[in-house]
């Protein structure tokens, strides 16, 4: 547990009701003159854009749209996204999509100069300065992307994906409106609420956890743990999904406060080279890491259970089997894949994913049991 801890959050947070109307009265308070909206080809198709559209046009402001963000994208790409805001002659940026477009935008946003790249923030993001403003709508609940100061880029020459991390890049306004996450597909919906899952136990059983992490990663896990299955399997059970969307922006500002350990640093690597969707990577890797962690954060998986799913569990040890046994059924019953044979990854690549997971130092230090390369191997080899 840190001893002292800070948190940087958006200046405004909507969420609820019409929260997407407030956007009027954001971009009138901020003096945009012309709005770039990034988004994905499909939320784009899929119509979710159209109504901040509508908005930017009734107060007479320019709008461009560019809807063709990479899906977990390179830093090169990015780049190219920097590029094209450079010459749109925009002076705001409105983010509508899941952690990929979020992700994107906020390196936008801090991009939007000549004096560095985002390659030079691979290597040093303190150089990192707020270029332009920032409205994050997620339409995956999620990432929590919008809470954090992250940007997850792939680096294809490393073959991983590495996290730039700047205050610089916290959103300015965040909008949660449930109309964005309403039609979620089932396997969207399961593969990025299991990773909010991930953010929520793993900020609890940091070694950066503090009482700030704990308030809001206890509150994601508890919504998590009570929602996820009926937001994902019952298109009709609105609470459900606007828990989850709620739960996956509190596992965001848990991230912010704390950070993630084993199950992200090792999912890096997935991700990075074998192009495994994040969500679908930790949710495969979070039984074996939890089950590996556990001797080291009984007790804190026996809190948690007792503050999310108090039952008859009356020891420590039964408390915590509890807690791994509902995540293992929850994880079982949202149809994740149980290992990475389908997904391309095989025996010979187990000593090369562990040469690269154990470079997310940065989050491998926050694991409260101590990742040894042995003990990546053994992780890696039960889920080949
Ligand atoms: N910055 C952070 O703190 C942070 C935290 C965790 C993950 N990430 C990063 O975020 C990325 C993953 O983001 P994600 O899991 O939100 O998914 P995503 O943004 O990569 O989107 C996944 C797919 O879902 C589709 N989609 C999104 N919203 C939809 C909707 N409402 N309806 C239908 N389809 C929809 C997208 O078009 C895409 O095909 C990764 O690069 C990951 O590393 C960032
Ligand atoms: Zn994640």
């Amino acid at each position: 547990m840190l001893e002292s801890y800070t948190l940087k959050l958006p200046k405004a947070v909507y969420a609820g009701k019409g929260a997407m109307s407030k956007l009027e009265g954001v971009l009138k308070e901020a003096g945009a003159t012309k709005v770039a909206l990034f988004t994905d080809k499909s939320i784009y198709e899929l119509g979710l854009a159209d109504g901040a559209v509508e908005i930017i046009k009734s107060l007479g402001l320019g709008v461009e749209v560019c809807s063709d963000l990479a899906i977990e994208p390179t830093y090169a790409e990015v780049q190219k996204t920097v590029d094209w805001f450079c010459e749109s002659g925009c002076d705001f940026i409105l983010a509508i999509g899941g952690g990929s477009v979020m992700d994107a935008s906020k390196l936008v946003s801090v991009l939007a100069t000549s004096e560095y790249s985002v390659h030079d923030l691979l290597g040093d993001p303190s150089l990192a300065r707020k270029q332009v403003k920032t409205v994050m709508v997620p339409t995956t609940a999620g990432t929590g992307a919008e809470a954090t100061p992250n940007a997850i880029v792939a680096v294809p020459e490393d073959e991983l994906k590495v996290g730039i991390v700047s205050d610089e890049m916290v959103a300015d306004v965040v909008i949660l409106e449930a109309d964005m996450i309403k039609n979620l597909p089932r396997s969207i919906a399961a593969a990025t609420g299991l990773d909010a899952l991930c953010h929520a136990i793993e900020c609890f059983t940091s070694n950066k956890a503090n009482p700030m992490s704990d308030t809001f990663a206890l509150e994601a896990l508890d919504l998590i743990l009570n929602n996820i299955e009926r937001a994902c399997d019952d298109p009709e059970a609105m609470d459900a999904k606007r828990a989850m969307q709620l739960a996956s922006f509190y596992a965001g500002i848990a991230i912010t406060a704390s950070g993630t350990t084993a199950v992200h640093a090792l999912s890096y690597p997935l991700g990075g080279r074998f192009h495994v969707a994040h969500g679908v990577s930790n949710a495969i890797l979070l039984m074996p890491v939890m089950h590996y962690n556990e001797p080291a954060c009984r007790e804190l998986f026996a809190k948690a259970y007792d503050r999310c799913m108090p039952g008859d569990a009356a020891t420590v040890e039964e408390k915590s089997a509890a807690l791994l046994e509902r995540m293992d059924e929850i994880v079982k019953h949202l149809d994740m894949p149980e290992n990475l044979a389908a997904l391309g990854v095989e025996d010979v690549d187990i000593d090369s994913l562990v040469a690269s997971g154990m470079e997310v130092t940065r989050l491998l230090v926050n694991n409260m049991r101590e990742v040894t390369p042995e003990a990546a191997k053994a992780i890696y080899e039960q889920i080949i």
